[in-house]
């Protein structure tokens, strides 16, 4: 009886294909973008990972992670309010606050808490806050637009006019915060930043940019998209994580010193929750110094997106069209994308996830492909060769 309404869950999620199975695999440190599937022991090739610039196994992080474990031992002892905080941490935060052109940083566990926790944080701070949300932000924004119990407006994608007619519903002095997205996670479109920002100034609205996709792989010295279009210094506060580009783990904003100040001394998902390991720091450390430095992995990533997508066109494959790194094939089948995911992992140890519901709408079922700097143009063409058969043989 205790489980009734577990197995009712669970045989509901299986009915309607929307069982998560996560594919079982070892990343090979020196090897990526290959990986070892551990139910049949062979050697894949990952094509959705956000791994981008594959910075996951720099040599030079990794050393630096292996020296501050030496150092340091594993975990960072506890909360930063209660167990203290670690030099390397303060020093990210300056690393990051630089790097957007910014007065002040402040670290959380992951992009999914900053995003969660400051925006709660935001509703304390900023009386009657009303917050205006781009219809495909993440999950992590939704969360903490939610838990916030803010007044909230859900403005249709990218529409700036829908945006400005909810905002012009209210008095120029009302506390407003604008939620968008640099480059979208599924469909990989980027958000409207310049346009955004002018009806923010317009309408005294604060702006929040999730740069989580953009960060390390845009900009010249990889600050996102906002430092690419040269616009991060109009922008209240930007949000962004170490674990795609970067290619670690950890999530972070950064905006004016008091902002930064304020969210930090009121974000439960700051205060309450052990800090990211000094290790774990360092590594991050060393790669964002070395993408402010070094163009060759982001010039690799966008030759290879560049390669990948025209094939696909050749190929009559048709994806969803954007300026990103993100590919994303729209099968519109939960079962089907599914079944076609798996034919690509058996028969040709490629490995592509199928995105479902409710990480994309019911219908909207689709594969979501990634290239990496580190694809090799053979392996763009063997991807292209097996989408084409599985596409063709998977009805
Ligand atoms: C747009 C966006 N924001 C935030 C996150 C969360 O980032 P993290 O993986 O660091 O928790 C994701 C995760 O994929 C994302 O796609």
């Amino acid at each position: 009886m205790k489980h009734r309404y577990f197995f009712e869950t669970i045989s509901k999620l299986k009915e309607e294909n929307r069982y998560r199975k996560f594919v079982n695999i070892s990343r090979s440190c020196g090897n990526f973008p290959y990986a070892v599937n551990n139910n049949n022991q062979k050697q894949i090739i990952i094509w959705c990972s956000n791994d981008y610039l594959g910075m996951g196994q720099n040599p030079q992080a990794i050393a630096e992670a292996k020296n501050a474990l030496d150092l340091y031992g594993v975990g960072s002892g506890g909360t930063r309010n209660i167990s203290g905080t670690s030099q390397i941490l303060i020093e990210l935060e300056q690393i990051i606050a630089d790097l957007h052109d910014k007065e002040s940083a402040c670290l959380f566990a992951s992009g999914y808490v900053s995003n969660d926790a400051s925006i709660q944080a935001l509703a304390k701070i900023l009386p009657d806050l009303i917050i205006f949300s781009d219809a495909k932000n993440h999950a992590s924004i939704i969360s903490g637009i939610n838990n916030s119990k803010a007044k909230k407006h859900i403005f249709k994608h990218n529409d700036v006019e829908d945006l400005e007619n909810l905002l012009k519903q209210y008095p120029l002095e009302s506390n407003k915060i604008i939620i968008f997205e640099s480059v979208y996670s599924m469909d990989g479109d980027f958000g409207k930043i310049a346009e955004i920002i002018n009806l923010a100034k317009k309408y005294q609205s604060l702006t929040y940019i999730d740069e989580v996709h953009a960060v390390g792989l845009y900009g010249s010295r990889g600050g996102g998209l906002s430092q690419q279009l040269n616009l991060a210094k109009d922008i209240d506060l930007i949000e962004g994580t170490f674990a795609k580009g970067f290619g670690a783990i950890g999530g972070y904003i950064a905006g004016d010193m008091v902002v930064i100040d304020a969210i930090r001394s009121l974000a439960s998902g700051f205060i309450f929750t052990t800090s990211l390991p000094p290790a774990i720091a360092s590594a991050i450390i060393s790669n964002v110094k070395h993408l402010q430095n070094s163009n060759v992995e982001r010039e690799n990533l966008h030759r290879n997106v560049t390669k990948l997508k025209s094939l696909l066109k050749i190929n009559n494959i048709d994806f969803v069209d954007n300026q990103s790194q993100i590919i994303s094939i729209r099968i519109g089948d939960a079962l089907r994308a599914q079944k076609i995911s798996q034919k690509l992992l058996e028969d040709f140890d490629i490995y592509v996830q199928h995105i479902n519901y409710p990480t994309v709408a019911k219908g909207d079922e689709r594969l979501r492909i990634t290239a990496s700097a580190l694809h090799t143009d053979k392996m763009i063409e063997d991807l292209v060769i097996a989408l084409v058969k599985v596409l063709q043989e998977v009805l």
